[in-house]
């Protein structure tokens, strides 16, 4: 009995995480421009996949190019309000498009590079856009714990902050492995 409840959790880890996993589902997101004359947001919303999946999607315009680019993220845990948690920093996205080493940075390009403009080094000008994003818990390669969480990226040109893209998620833990 002693062995039998470790080995079956590890298998459960190791073979049915698939199957019984932990699931993600985007609730809410909110965009910002804080500088119209360089950024407008013309799009931000969510669209229902099915039940289980909604896809976020955004289009901004970079009115100029803008070509000192510094991302903060923030990722926050609500209780009574959406409070600060765990990561909060600044990324500087230019000098990461030429040379990828961040390792927070590297997360968020891997979840959003596959459906956006955000590909290539800078400057960036025109019609940027996240087109049909979603994230999978395999995507997190952090032990959450279950509850409602917020991802908030503010783009910062020459260091002042021009606009932000908040995520909102809900994160259910796989309940084995509570
Ligand atoms: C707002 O955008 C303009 C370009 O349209 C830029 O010259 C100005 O410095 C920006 N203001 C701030 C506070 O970043
Ligand atoms: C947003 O960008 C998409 C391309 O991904 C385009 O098809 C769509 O028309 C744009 N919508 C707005 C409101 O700009
Ligand atoms: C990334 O692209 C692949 C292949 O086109 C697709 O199956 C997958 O759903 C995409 N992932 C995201 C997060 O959009």
């Amino acid at each position: 009995m002693r062995l039998v409840l470790p080995v079956f959790f590890l298998i459960s880890v190791l073979f049915l995480n698939e199957t019984l996993a932990s699931k993600i589902k985007l609730t809410n997101v909110k965009c910002e421009s804080f500088n119209q004359s360089w950024v407008t947001i013309d799009h931000c919303r969510l669209r229902a996949i099915n039940r289980y999946k909604t896809v976020c999607n955004i289009n901004a315009t970079f009115h100029h190019p803008a070509t000192k680019i510094k991302v903060r993220y923030q990722v926050l845990k609500r209780a009574n309000g959406y409070k600060p948690w765990l990561l909060d920093a600044t990324i500087d996205a230019c000098a990461f498009m030429k040379k990828p080493n961040h390792p927070v940075g590297k997360i968020i390009y891997n979840m959003i590079k596959n459906c956006s403009t955000v590909t290539h080094t800078c400057p960036y000008v025109g019609l940027q856009y996240v087109k049909n994003f979603y994230v999978t818990p395999e995507q997190i390669p952090l032990p959450l714990p279950s509850g409602d969480y917020a991802l908030f990226l503010t783009w910062l040109f020459s260091d002042k902050p021009q606009f932000a893209t908040n995520v909102y998620f809900t994160f259910t833990e796989d309940l084995l492995k509570q």
